[in-house]
């Protein structure tokens, strides 16, 4: 097979795999992992639950072993996530604001130190903006703390550590519509009030065949704040069993999500979230929806994973 890694270096591309560590141990995961990644982010370790689930309790076996891992082997290490409503443990939400503004702080401020010169860029916060292009209320930081824990967020993880890029990321955002027009707000008001942050993530957790033509159009006004962009989180989910035609759609959907970030100058990366269909999320969450990722439940590629090599090769 031709190497995703190889194919993107020309381009400098970043080609991300969500990663959990203990399936490292799994050689074909592993191996497809040291072949085509040039960067790897935790799909689940690196999050609040896993980190700090008591107090002032850490716990960074998991992630370090990525981050060696990573070390080892030259990949570059993205950070997701400090501050975010789910895969929080239950102790956050039921703090005082004085107290909850003090863990956040402190929760920030030792993770990123923590990792500080390993991971190129945290996801510092995740997800707060609803649906509607509000604030989330039901996140625990936003009812209690209101507005201003965001800015206060990424104030902390620079002073931690000043060389890691800063971004938010969400997900939806890559039509233009109700929900990016208020992610843009808001990072237009970070930007302009000098707030650390460089660059958003779109998640890009798609359903085959449903990308509209204005996703260049919409991560460029991004860009043109003086922000860099990525696709942090993606996947393209289909129907199961999926068909031949599914399998197409995908592929097309995947080409244009490469495509256009290497059609925009700041687009730094693509990051599928998974590597096998084997260990997606998707049909946990989504009944009848799956074989979402690049490489099968048995670990060969894909239709999409074809696209993505043509779509780089051409880039
Ligand atoms: O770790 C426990 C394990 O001890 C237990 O036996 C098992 C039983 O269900 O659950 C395990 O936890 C699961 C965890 O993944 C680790 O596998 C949780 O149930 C499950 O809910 C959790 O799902 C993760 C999800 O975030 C939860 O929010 C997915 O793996 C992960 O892919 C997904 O990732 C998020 C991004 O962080 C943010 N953007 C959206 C994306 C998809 O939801």
């Amino acid at each position: 097979d031709p190497v995703l890694a190889e194919l993107a270096g020309g381009s400098a591309l970043d080609i991300g795999f969500a990663i959990a560590p203990e399936l490292l141990d799994e050689p074909e995961y592993r191996d497809i992992v040291d072949t085509h990644a040039t960067l790897v982010v935790a799909e689940n370790v690196m999050k609040w639950e896993t980190t700090e689930a008591a107090p002032g309790e850490w716990d960074f076996t998991a992630a370090d072993e990525l981050a060696a891992y990573a070390q080892e082997h030259g990949k570059k290490l993205y950070g997701h996530t400090l501050v975010w409503h789910s895969q929080l443990p239950a102790w956050v939400s039921e703090l005082d604001a004085e107290a909850m503004q003090a863990a956040m702080e402190e929760h920030v401020r030792t993770q990123v130190e923590h990792f500080k010169g390993q991971v190129v860029a945290w996801d510092v916060v995740n997800e707060a903006i609803d649906d509607n292009g509000r604030r989330r209320a039901e996140s625990p930081f936003q009812a209690t703390l209101g507005d201003g824990y965001i800015e206060d967020a990424f104030r902390v993880a620079h002073e931690a550590d000043p060389d890691a890029q800063l971004c938010y990321n969400d997900y939806d955002l890559e039509a233009i519509g109700i929900k990016s027009d208020a992610v843009y707000e808001m990072v237009s008001d970070l930007v302009e009030r000098d707030v650390p942050i460089d660059c958003v993530g779109f998640q890009g957790h798609l359903t085959a065949g449903t990308l509209r033509d204005d996703l260049q159009e919409n991560i460029q006004r991004f860009v043109d704040l003086g922000l860099t962009v990525r696709f942090t989180e993606v996947d393209v989910r289909v129907h199961t069993p999926a068909s031949d035609e599914d399998l197409a759609q995908q592929a097309k959907d995947y080409a244009s999500v490469v495509t256009t970030c290497l059609a925009v100058e700041g687009c730094l990366g693509v990051t599928v979230w998974g590597v096998t269909d084997r260990y997606s999320w998707i049909p946990r969450w989504f009944e009848g929806y799956g074989a979402a990722l690049l490489w099968d439940e048995d670990y060969q590629t894909k239709p999409a994973f074809d696209a993505v090599v043509t779509a780089i090769g051409a880039g």
